[in-house]
């Protein structure tokens, strides 16, 4: 498929997760990706090799989505090196999971910090590239728990539920560039975040769950990649459940 030949790709967290599955998916589809990420380096280069194997290209962009500084310096960098970013997946995230009560200050700013901060910091980089191309694709990941709440989780529903009104402000005001903004929000993935999570509570999910399985990273990333075509030219400021089932919007 080359639905988006010629197209310029930045992903953000895609060493891993949810994030490499997009990355791979919009090679895949013609785009040339930059595949950001913060620690785990080799599983970046590993994923680059892969994308290369294909016949796109693949460029390693290391920084921290939560620094303002490094983030403004990295994507002028990209510019000047490999143009116009034309497609953008917000995709980094952490958990820092307790109790309101026994949360610590470091807690909810981390949380905060590398979920929806980033989202405004890279966002604001990023978009003066799409108005240049008269075109662009903003793709925010957010989660089912923005909608519906999870205990030990308020910092990172705070977070997430950011990102949705975040989303759909912005996608008002870049629309007369031709430029869409749209919100993914996954349900349980089966990624390292969640494979962290207790047996116990991982049946609990999977018993609410209608579809009774948990999904994959492939399954978000096909979304996202047909949320970042041209196929989907007409749909801005909106929220994609895609949860197995669990929330239905
Ligand atoms: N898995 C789920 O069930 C689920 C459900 C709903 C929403 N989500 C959301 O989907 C997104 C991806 O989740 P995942 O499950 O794929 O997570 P994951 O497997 O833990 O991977 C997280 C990715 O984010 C990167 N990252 C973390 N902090 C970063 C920072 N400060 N700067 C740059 N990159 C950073 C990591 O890179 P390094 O390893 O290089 O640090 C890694 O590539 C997150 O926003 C998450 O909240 C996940």
């Amino acid at each position: 498929m080359d639905r988006l030949n010629g197209k310029i790709a930045l992903i953000t967290g895609a060493s891993r997760g949810i994030g490499r599955a997009i990355a791979y998916e919009l090679a895949k589809q013609g785009a040339d990706v930059i595949i950001n990420y913060r620690g785990s380096e080799d599983k970046a280069k590993d994923l680059a090799e892969e994308i290369e194997k294909m016949g796109k290209k693949a460029y390693l962009a290391k920084f921290d989505v939560a620094n303002f500084q490094e983030v403004s310096e990295k994507i002028k960098e990209i510019e000047r090196e490999i143009g116009n970013i034309q497609i953008l997946v917000n995709n980094a995230g952490i958990v820092k999971d307790t109790l309101l009560l026994r949360m610590k200050e470091e807690d909810w700013d981390k949380v905060i910090k590398t979920n929806l901060y980033s989202v405004f910091y890279v966002t604001k980089a990023v978009i003066p590239m799409m108005i240049k191309e008269k075109w662009g694709r903003i793709i925010n990941i957010s989660s089912v728990v923005a909608f519906t709440g999870n205990p030990g989780q308020t910092n990172y529903a705070a977070a997430k539920a950011g990102i949705v009104g975040f989303s759909k402000a912005l996608a008002l005001e870049v629309a007369s560039k031709n430029i869409t903004v749209n919100v993914i929000a996954p349900g349980y993935i089966e990624t390292d975040m969640t494979s962290a999570l207790p047996e116990k509570v991982k049946e609990i999910f999977l018993n609410q769950i209608p579809l009774k399985r948990a999904g994959l990273p492939e399954e978000v990333a096909y979304l996202t990649a047909f949320l970042a075509s041209e196929k989907a030219n007409y749909i801005t400021g909106c929220v994609f459940h895609i949860n197995g089932g669990l929330y239905r919007g």
